[in-house]
């Protein structure tokens, strides 16, 4: 049985702070506590949730996480507090710091996290940015390690929009040495630096391919991952969504063309009959509730890696 790691980077922003080793132990760490194995206390330790955008699995999932490990939760809502007001980030960073012992945090730019884990004496964890969902990226990758008890055979095929949650999967595609393919239409593909960062990781292996075609991108495939179209913040732009991106929905026929033994991931919530249909959603393929399941389990071993 392994003890909580101490992760050498204070913050946890990116999927890229924590190390191939360092994951790894997370993992194992989440493993063992989903198992039973492991009795941590973080009694006294407060987590502050900061969250500018909504959440029903991240919220519950870190309170949940923080109340088995004896410690507690301040659910800092934005239009009661004054962040919603437009105190700065400095400040509010400083002063919540001082009472919390770790901070999790959702909003938009990733450079207003970054401004909270430069002002924050305390550990601050991307609960979701436009550019990363990291914490989802651990738990995904944790279900897909129970599937296949390995990543050596992985070819994971992300169909739809290359949002935050299919840069943080890239980023550990990368650092795993996994083969990831994106499939999403003209205009929507990752974020550029993301996709420079993650080929920078594979080195000459030729690993990451983005690409207009789902068909392709399924083909020998045996993780197909799907998420929304449009992603929070985007409201204004879903009917113009919704159209360019006919032809990517995860249906029957695109689990056909990938591996007979296939997983269907998604981060949640989900759109049937937009970026995944109701058949495959509920198909015995899916994982997506030992997915969801998942949060729980990395976030405490995050949250002990961090606090430890
Ligand atoms: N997958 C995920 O982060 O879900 P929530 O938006 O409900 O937190
Ligand atoms: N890409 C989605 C993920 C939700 C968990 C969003 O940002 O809204």
């Amino acid at each position: 049985m392994s003890n909580p790691i101490k992760l050498e980077s204070k913050n946890f922003l990116s999927s890229l702070d924590t190390s191939y080793e360092e994951f790894f132990r997370i993992l194992e760490f989440a493993k063992n506590i989903k198992n039973k194995h492991l009795n941590i206390q973080l009694k006294d330790k407060v987590l502050g949730l900061i969250f500018d955008k909504s959440s029903t699995r991240t919220r519950v999932s870190f309170q949940v996480a923080m109340s088995r490990l004896g410690g507690t939760t301040v659910d800092l809502n934005p239009t009661t507090s004054q962040i919603g007001r437009g105190e700065q980030i400095r400040d509010t960073a400083r002063v919540l710091s001082r009472y919390c012992d770790v901070l999790a945090i959702r909003t938009f730019k990733q450079s207003d996290l970054e401004e909270y884990a430069k002002w924050s004496t305390k550990p601050v964890i991307n609960a979701l940015t436009d550019l990363e969902h990291p914490c989802q990226a651990l738990a995904d990758y944790m279900t897909i390690k129970e599937e296949f008890k390995d990543f050596k055979n992985v070819v994971l095929a992300f169909i739809g929009d290359g949002n935050n949650v299919a840069n943080s999967l890239i980023l550990y595609g990368a650092l795993l040495g996994i083969e990831v393919r994106i499939a999403c239409p003209k205009g929507y593909e990752p974020n550029t630096l993301v996709v420079d960062k993650a080929m920078q990781i594979y080195k000459n292996k030729n690993l990451l391919n983005i690409s207009n075609d789902p068909y392709s991108a399924v083909t020998g495939a045996n993780v197909l991952y799907t998420d929304v179209w449009s992603s929070m913040g985007e409201e204004n732009k879903k009917e113009k969504k919704d159209k360019e991106f006919k032809g990517f929905t995860l249906d029957t026929k695109l689990l056909n063309n990938a591996n007979k033994e296939s997983i269907v991931l998604h981060c949640l919530p989900a759109y049937r009959g937009k970026e995944i249909t109701d058949e495959i959603f509920e198909s015995k393929n899916s994982r997506i509730f030992e997915q969801a399941e998942n949060r729980l389990h990395v976030q405490q071993s995050l949250l002990a890696a961090l606090l430890s």
